[in-house]
């Protein structure tokens, strides 16, 4: 089986959601605590074996560039104030085995265009995909599973949780079945954003997905669908007529961090969590709670 060394980054969403915050900065630049969502997002893959990272970008998003490039005067100065462990943080955020590409999407057509922008990059390889704003915290990465699926099996393969179903017209609905000789839950039908009356179950699509090139070819034939976008659902969906597409049950904890309150939360959990804050910052959310009498 190929091995998955490339992995796919669409930056060029318009981050509406967070505006003001994401008027002149890019939403994947947005901190959990210290660090951007990209930033996790490409830990995550360089986690699972990824040296090749390909980010389809658009305007607005230097940031995400500067971001993995090498910082020559702030290392400098860093480095001239003794400040060792900030300098280590900065210099090792991106491996030296790693390649960063950049493309530019210059429409915004939707996450299956931002996908086919890639394919100059990833040529006739298997790759990864993942949104950075679902955020997965995790002992093994949520990619890391789904390239082990994909050694076993070779197969498409998309993260799917449990979501509440009266939301499913925010995602990717799947539905899924054992199959009868592997035991592996293969998914039957894929639709983007139904409503609840609609959706095949209540299964959806989580930001991550490992794609066989051949999903290239259906994304350039796929027509706009879901508001008004070319959708990479719809190219998975066609691909049902002649591959595989598992369903991976990751395990580990998603944070939607393209919505407020799902951005909001991550941060509580990652603050509580984080080694230099943790402690202190239970203490105020302690006091913070007593005081407005929350508990
Ligand atoms: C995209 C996909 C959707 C998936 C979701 C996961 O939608 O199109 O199928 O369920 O990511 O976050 P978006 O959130 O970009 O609208």
């Amino acid at each position: 089986m190929k091995k998955i060394k490339k992995a796919v980054f669409p930056v060029a969403g318009l981050g509406t959601r967070f505006l003001p915050a994401t008027k002149a900065n890019p939403k994947e630049m947005l901190p959990i605590v210290d660090k951007p969502l990209i930033q996790y997002a490409v830990e995550e893959a360089v986690d699972a074996g990824c040296t090749e990272l390909v980010f389809i970008t658009g305007r607005n998003k230097r940031s995400i560039e500067d971001h993995f490039d090498k910082a020559y005067e702030l290392e400098t100065e860093l480095s001239y104030k003794n400040k060792v462990e900030l300098l280590e943080h900065v210099q090792k955020i991106i491996p030296d085995n790693v390649t960063c590409i950049y493309i530019r999407q210059t429409e915004a057509l939707g996450l299956g265009h931002a996908v086919l922008c890639a394919q100059a990059a990833i040529d006739n390889e298997p790759f990864a995909v993942i949104l950075a704003d679902d955020l997965i915290d995790a002992s093994k990465g949520a990619i890391t599973q789904m390239v082990e699926l994909y050694q076993q099996t070779g197969s498409n393969i998309i993260a799917v949780e449990q979501i509440d179903p009266e939301d499913t017209a925010s995602y990717g609905i799947v539905d899924v079945y054992a199959d009868a000789v592997s035991g592996l839950n293969r998914v039957r039908n894929i639709v983007e954003k139904p409503q609840p009356q609609d959706a095949p179950s209540n299964l959806g699509v989580v930001g991550r997905y490992i794609l066989n090139p051949t999903i290239f070819n259906l994304l350039r034939t796929t027509p706009r669908g879901a508001g008004g976008e070319i959708q990479l659902t719809d190219a998975i969906a066609a691909s049902l007529l002649h591959e595989t597409l598992l369903a991976c049950y990751f395990d580990g904890t998603r944070y939607d961090c393209g919505s407020k309150l799902g951005y909001l939360h991550a941060n509580l959990v990652y603050g509580l969590n984080h080694p230099q804050v943790g402690a202190d910052f239970k203490e105020i959310i302690r006091q913070t709670a007593a005081k407005l009498n929350l508990i």
